[in-house]
Parts: structure tokens; C-alpha cells; sequence
């Protein structure tokens, strides 16, 4: 067995697909290509596909749509505690902390039938963005903006966040930077999220065990440590020379790797550069600049190649995103992905307990304590 159960079939599923083919990385959702996705449809189109297994009609999109935004506004107990916590508490933790007093408000949090799971699993996709905008509105000393129900889900968080309206472009690329977090097969914080899950642990208790995981800088954490990378390296100028000593150092570099696509690129990251490369157009080129100059020196020092955290950085800091915000925007999309496993893993589910080799010392003489 190698280490951090590399390449070991955990599960089966019908929500993602990965695979290489012909040297190059496939990424589907319910069969669908990421590409296509990520192209021509919006986060609630994919939210739905992940929860309900179809692209949905027109109708149902509509009706989907209204679903979400109506469920969007925070109960006053939940405002309240994002008011209590202190400022400098990681909007991670938040909402971890949040998801978990939704939880003890939900006075059916013990019902699994499939109209309750879907209902709460739609509640939390609704209710991640305002979660996290009205904390950074309440932490910076601003008043709440609420969500307004004629605004698509990234368009509404932009809104609730910065206080206005965003463009056309601001809405487009958020919506598909989430559409491009939604879902990704077996990831650590997915696995933990159908860990609980397979104990018939309530969806609060599973996606609070999927946000703390996801928070680690070897997973979700890492887009705010590129972000803290690209300010460091400041100039394209000076890529190389980081890169260069880091690599030389053993250090990790942020952004780069992937557990599942070795010598290929990451689709998303394909698609996230692309994304990137057009806000900056519209906008500052300083962060893309950087970061083309990074992958260049990674490429070239130890032919890594960039996963989807990296060029994510630049966007989000195009889209006036606070450094400590990058990872609950990867969670506002991975939400939908981690309610889709939740619910496959209830609707099929045995206890998923696996077993440790033993490696530590055996059979040893119990010494009493005044001996020892
Ligand atoms: N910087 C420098 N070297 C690296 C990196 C990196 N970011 N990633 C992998 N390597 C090297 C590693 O040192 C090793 O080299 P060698 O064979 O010479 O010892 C080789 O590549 C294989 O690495 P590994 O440790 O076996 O890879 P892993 O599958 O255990 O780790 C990873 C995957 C994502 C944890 C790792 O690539 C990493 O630490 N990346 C930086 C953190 C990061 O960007 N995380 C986000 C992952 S993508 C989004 C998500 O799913 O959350």
C-alpha cells in the first residue's frame, strides 16, 4: 500500500469522472466534460446536475434558481453569531462554525429521508455566500448588505460582498470559477464529507468535517498561500530566482502538483489561466504577470505543472476578493459536489472503516508506574 491511499478505488460513484486519455486530463461531472460546463453553463445549472444527476429543463432551472435565492437570507441566530466571533477569526472557521449552529437550529437535523437531504443540501448551497459576505462585511465594521433575489448566485455574492452590482465579467468569471470548484471525485475534504456521511452522521456534521479538511494548505488552503507567493515575488522579474531557491531548498511550491494528474495538466487550472488571463485584460496584469513568470520557473526547475489553486489566486485578486477569503470561495463551490456525495453515499451506503498496518512495538512488559 502506498502512502495517503494513492490510487486506492475508495468508492464507487456516478457524480465525477477522471481520467487520462490520450495524455490528457478528463474531468466530467455526471458525464458531462468540464470544459463544456465551464463554457456554457451557470453554478446553479451544475449545482443541480450534481444534486439531481440530469442537466435540468428550462423550468427546472428556473424554478431551481428560485429555490436557492429565496433560501439565501441567514437566520437571525446565525447573524448574531457572526457578530459574537471575533474579527480575526479565519472566515474558514466561521464557517465551519456557522454550518454546525445551522445544524442545532434545524429541528430535523436527524431526518435523512431523500426530500429532507435534498432540502438541507440545497439550503447550505444557498446559504455558504451569505455566510461568508455578511462575516466580511460584520469583521470590517460594515453594515450587512442582504441578497437580492433577482441576482444570479455570483452575481449575489459579489453584490452582498463589495455593496454593488458587479459587471458582466466580474459575474461570469466567478460563476465559473465555482463551477470549476464544484466538484472533484474523491478529494481529501469530499472523502471526510462521505467518512461522516457513512456513519449516518447528520449533512451538517458531514460538511463540517469536508470545510475543516478542506482549509489545509496541501488542499484549499493553498490559493491564499499562492496568493501570499505572488505578493512576495511582487515582479515577474524575480519568479525565477524564487522558484529557483525554493525548488533548491525542498520547499514546497504552492499551487503546483496534483495527487491525480502526474505529467498532465490540470483541466481546471487550463481553464482557471484562461479565466485569469481575460480579467486582467479588463483589469491589472500584475498578478497574471507573475504568476505566467512562476509557472515558467516551476516548469523549468521541476516540471511542475499548476492545479487549480494557482492561477485561481489572480482572479479572485482580480475581483477585489480578500487573500482570506480564496479558500471559502473554492468552498461556496464544492458545496454542491460535497451534498452530491453525501447523498449517494446515505442512498448506498456501508461504514466506511478501513484498516492500519501495524508498525510500532508489540508484546511488551507493562512496568508498574513506581518503576518507571
Ligand atoms: N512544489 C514542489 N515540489 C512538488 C510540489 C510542489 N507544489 N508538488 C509535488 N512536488 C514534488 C514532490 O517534492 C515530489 O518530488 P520528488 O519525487 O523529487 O520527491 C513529487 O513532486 C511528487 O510529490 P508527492 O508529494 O508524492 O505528491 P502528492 O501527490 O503526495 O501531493 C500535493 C500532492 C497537492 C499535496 C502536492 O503537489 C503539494 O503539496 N502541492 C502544493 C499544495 C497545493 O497546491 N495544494 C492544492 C492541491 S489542488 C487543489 C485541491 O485539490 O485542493
Amino acid at each position: 500500500m502506498k502512502d495517503g491511499l494513492e490510487d486506492v478505488i475508495a468508492c464507487k460513484t456516478t457524480i465525477s469522472r477522471i481520467a487520462l486519455e490520450n495524455g490528457r486530463a478528463i474531468l466530467e461531472y455526471r458525464g458531462y466534460d468540464i470544459r463544456d460546463l465551464a463554457r456554457k453553463a451557470s453554478y446553479e445549472e451544475v449545482a443541480y446536475l450534481l444534486l439531481y444527476g440530469e442537466l435540468p429543463k428550462k423550468y427546472e432551472l428556473q424554478d431551481f434558481k428560485i429555490e436557492l435565492a429565496e433560501r439565501r437570507e441567514l437566520p437571525p441566530q446565525i447573524i448574531g453569531l457572526l457578530t459574537h466571533l471575533p474579527p480575526y477569526t479565519h472566515p474558514m472557521v466561521v464557517l465551519r462554525t456557522a454550518t454546525s449552529y445551522l445544524g442545532s437550529l434545524d429541528k430535523k437535523i436527524a431526518v435523512r429521508t431523500r426530500e429532507e437531504t435534498f432540502n438541507k443540501a440545497k439550503d447550505l448551497i444557498a446559504k455558504f455566500p451569505t455566510i461568508v459576505a455578511y462575516y466580511h462585511r460584520i469583521r470590517t465594521g460594515r453594515n450587512i448588505i442582504p441578497p437580492a433575489l433577482e441576482f444570479s448566485h455570483a452575481a449575489n455574492f459579489l453584490y452582498m460582498l463589495h455593496g454593488e452590482e458587479p459587471t458582466k465579467t466580474a459575474e461570469r468569471a466567478l460563476d465559473m470559477d465555482l463551477i470549476l470548484h464544484a466538484e472533484h471525485e474523491l478529494n481529501a475534504s469530499t472523502f471526510a464529507a462521505r467518512i461522516a456521511a457513512s456513519t449516518l452522521a447528520d449533512i451538517y456534521a458531514c460538511v463540517v468535517a469536508a470545510t475543516g479538511t478542506l482549509m489545509g494548505p496541501l488542499h484549499g488552503g493553498a490559493a491564499q498561500e499562492v496568493m501570499r507567493m505572488l505578493r512576495e515575488v511582487a515582479s515577474p522579474r524575480r519568479a525565477e530566482e524564487y522558484v529557483k531557491r525554493k525548488i533548491e531548498a525542498g520547499e514546497r511550491i504552492m499551487g503546483f502538483g496534483h495527487r491525480v494528474y502526474r505529467g498532465v495538466m490540470d483541466p481546471r487550472a487550463e481553464l482557471l489561466r484562461y479565466l485569469a488571463k481575460r480579467l486582467a485584460a479588463e483589469g491589472s496584469t500584475k498578478w497574471f504577470e507573475i504568476s505566467e513568470a512562476i509557472a515558467k520557473a516551476a516548469y523549468k526547475y521541476k516540471k511542475l505543472l499548476p492545479n487549480v489553486d494557482f492561477y485561481s489566486a489572480s482572479v479572485y485578486a482580480n475581483l477585489g476578493i480578500p487573500d482570506d477569503l480564496f479558500v471559502n470561495i473554492f468552498a461556496m463551490g464544492r458545496i454542491s459536489g460535497w451534498t452530491a456525495h453525501i447523498i449517494e453515499q446515505y442512498e448506498n451506503n456501508r461504514l466506511i472503516r478501513p484498516r492500519a498496518e501495524y508498525v510500532g512495538e508489540k508484546e511488551k512488559k507493562f512496568i508498574p508506574l513506581s518503576k518507571r
